[in-house]
């Protein structure tokens, strides 16, 4: 079976990669390179240089016939997107919506769509939210991936053709990027490997549902062999806040250092917890990686790696 993975030069997509050549599946990989790293790509694996958004990424299909595509590439700063909400549209909603219509003229059977259940919600009104909670993006980025959950809706009830949207939680480990929503855990661990104290924002009383990429890697090889088709959230469960977070990896560094504080961000979600009981009825994965193995596995690859 072949699979289009997008984004796969970036840290979730080349995480995946990873894992289908692993299972045995054949893997292309699109991706312009304007945050991934070629050094990301899988060896095994056939790289086409090209944006989701230009039309002529059709000649890829035509040529390589993918069976699923998995869709990671994507703007995937939240505060870029509220800063320039326009080019995170053409960018997440046409280069998404590009890549649907493409695939539906070319056969493809399943699409298995990176969202973000920590943003289509909106500041939640019941904890954990389940799949059926109110949808309130509160920026532009959310809305986006809202958007392509809807297009994907519609193409598989016109044409039939399948998806699962990924509602992801904030997603960490090994390769990710200071700028996504788990940020914040590249972050400190720079600063602390280069012997700063990280500054934590606010009262650092802010949560998310921090899931480890390898249970990511996980649940898209269950999404490749599934028949459902919709959204789901893909989280722990459990709320973790950044003080927390900076208590963890201050003892995998096994540094000495005083939690200090800075404003708080301007219109931050305050928290943010995922239901992943539907993953784990229609998709029977759940998370295996605790958030203190985590981010001592994120740790160690970043002293290792930087
Ligand atoms: N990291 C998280 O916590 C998180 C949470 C929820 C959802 N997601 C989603 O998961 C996906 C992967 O995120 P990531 O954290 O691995 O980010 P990433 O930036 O590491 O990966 C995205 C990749 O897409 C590529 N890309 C960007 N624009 C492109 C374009 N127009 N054409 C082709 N390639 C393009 C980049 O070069 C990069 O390699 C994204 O869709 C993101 O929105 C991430």
């Amino acid at each position: 079976m072949k699979i289009l993975v997008t984004g796969g030069a970036g840290f979730i997509g080349s995480n995946v990669a990873d894992g289908l050549i692993a299972e045995g599946y054949e893997v292309v990989i699109v991706d312009d390179l304007s945050n991934g790293r070629k050094e990301n790509i899988p060896g095994k694996t056939k790289f086409y240089k090209a944006d989701v958004r230009d039309r002529k990424l059709e000649d890829v299909f035509k040529s390589e016939k993918p069976d699923i595509v998995i869709h990671n590439a994507a703007q995937l700063s939240v505060r870029v997107s509220v800063e320039e909400p326009l080019t995170d549209a053409d960018i997440n909603i046409m280069g998404g919506l590009n890549l649907i219509d493409i695939s539906k003229r070319y056969g493809v059977k399943k699409i298995i769509f990176a969202s973000s259940g920590g943003t289509v919600y909106g500041e939640q009104k019941i904890f954990p939210a389940d799949e059926s909670h109110p949808l309130g993006p509160i920026s532009p980025y959310g809305v986006a991936k809202l958007a392509t959950e809807h297009y994907l809706y519609y193409f598989s009830k016109a044409y039939g053709l399948d998806y699962i949207a990924l509602r992801y939680g904030n997603i960490y480990g090994p390769r990710q990027d200071p700028h996504g929503e788990a940020g914040v855990v590249a972050i400190f661990c720079k600063k602390m490997l280069g012997g700063e104290v990280p500054l934590i924002n606010g009262d650092g009383l802010q949560t998310r549902d921090y899931t480890y990429v390898g249970d990511v890697v996980r649940v898209n090889i269950a999404a490749i062999k599934s028949d459902f088709v919709g959204p789901i959230n893909i989280g722990t469960g459990v709320e973790t806040d950044v003080v927390t977070l900076f208590n963890v990896l201050k003892s995998a560094s096994g540094k000495d250092m005083e939690e200090i504080h800075g404003p708080a961000k301007a219109g931050e979600q305050r928290r943010s917890v995922l239901d992943n009981n539907l993953a784990k009825e229609v998709l029977g994965w759940e998370p295996e990686i605790s958030i203190e193995e985590g981010l001592n596995l994120t740790y160690k690859w970043f002293e290792e790696n930087n």
